[in-house]
């Protein structure tokens, strides 16, 4: 990635390098107030009058890159300085970024999705993509367990699969560090538990700090740590008249991160466990697609535990 950021800043050197340019360290500071980035180094250097050398201007891409927003900082850099698209364009994918309509957007995102079940919220996902009500990509579907038919829905769909079975006596860090190896090795931006039944190790949840989100078929933080069908049946006999699905971002506690999307549904008084779960499930398809459409879109922010529209 650095090396695709350094080349990036390469080209806009040596364009502002031309007795033309109409870019100095003011223009530059100006565009990061103007998309929200704040940095006091930049501050400083344009209280300087600094001139814009190839290093600051490495710093300023890697700054905007850092808070995910190169897309935005090239876009308003783009009405400053005419750049050879041809030229950029082998380094836009490298760096999430794709050159759509004359604007520069942030690519596909790439999800990872963890599963150990059957994976009716995994194929939700895929349908919406396939529908295209969701633009995203899922690059690979981990599982621990072999015969989990979420493995079968994504063989069927063409998504890469990977079965990684637990080692004996195998450390859960030592595990997540294989499983980490895979994500990152498919370029995983974003961590999806649709029915993963192992609890991650406070190592994993840094490694993907704010990038790993979970669901929960009951509405936090009641019936958290349950799993299936004792959430629901602990439901009825608590004699709740709402229940519902919660997706949230995941923390080092289980069930318990910001939560992103609730879902509610009735309890009525000839509800099974069965059938609550079954009213439950289709919320939380939806669910889950609208949070991963949140953060795809870049919509949302935590502050706290709460997480916010941006
Ligand atoms: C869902 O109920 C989900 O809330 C929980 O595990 C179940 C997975 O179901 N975390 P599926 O495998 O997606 O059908």
């Amino acid at each position: 990635m650095r090396d695709e950021l350094k080349n990036l800043a390469d080209l806009y050197y040596l364009k502002i390098l031309s007795p033309d340019m109409k870019i100095d360290i003011h223009s530059l500071s100006r565009i990061f107030s103007d998309i929200g980035i704040y940095d006091e180094n930049i501050k400083k250097l344009a209280n300087l009058n600094a001139p814009v050398s190839r290093e600051v201007l490495y710093y300023i891409f890697l700054k905007a890159y850092e808070v995910d927003k190169l897309h935005t900082f090239l876009n308003a850099l783009s009405e400053l300085v005419d750049v050879d698209l041809n030229a950029l364009q082998k380094f836009l994918k490298p760096l999430g970024l794709a050159y759509v309509n004359g604007l520069f957007k942030k690519d596909l995102i790439k999800i990872g999705v963890l599963v150990s079940g059957r994976g009716t919220n995994l194929q939700a996902i895929i349908d919406a993509i396939e529908n295209g009500d969701l633009r995203a990509e899922i690059a690979v579907v981990v599982s621990n367990k072999k015969n989990a038919y979420a493995l079968q829905r994504a063989k069927d769909h063409g998504i890469k699969t990977v079965y990684l079975p637990p080692k004996k006596d195998e450390k859960r860090e030592d595990y997540d560090k294989r499983l980490a190896e895979i994500l990152h090795e498919n370029g995983v931006a974003l961590v999806v538990l649709a029915g993963f039944l192992r609890i991650l190790s406070p190592w994993f949840v840094h490694e993907f700090e704010g990038r790993i989100i979970n669901i929960h078929p009951s509405l936090l933080p009641s019936f958290a740590g349950l799993y299936g069908e004792k959430v629901h049946r602990a439901v009825i006999e608590y004699g709740c008249k709402v229940t519902g699905c919660t997706v949230h971002f995941v923390d080092e506690e289980v069930d318990h991160g910001p939560i992103i999307v609730q879902k509610c549904v009735e309890v009525s008084d000839d509800d099974t466990p069965e059938s609550l779960a079954q009213k439950v499930l289709e919320k939380e398809h939806e669910a889950l697609v609208e949070a991963i459409k949140l953060i795809a879109e870049d919509k949302i922010k935590v502050v706290g535990r709460r997480v916010i529209r941006k």
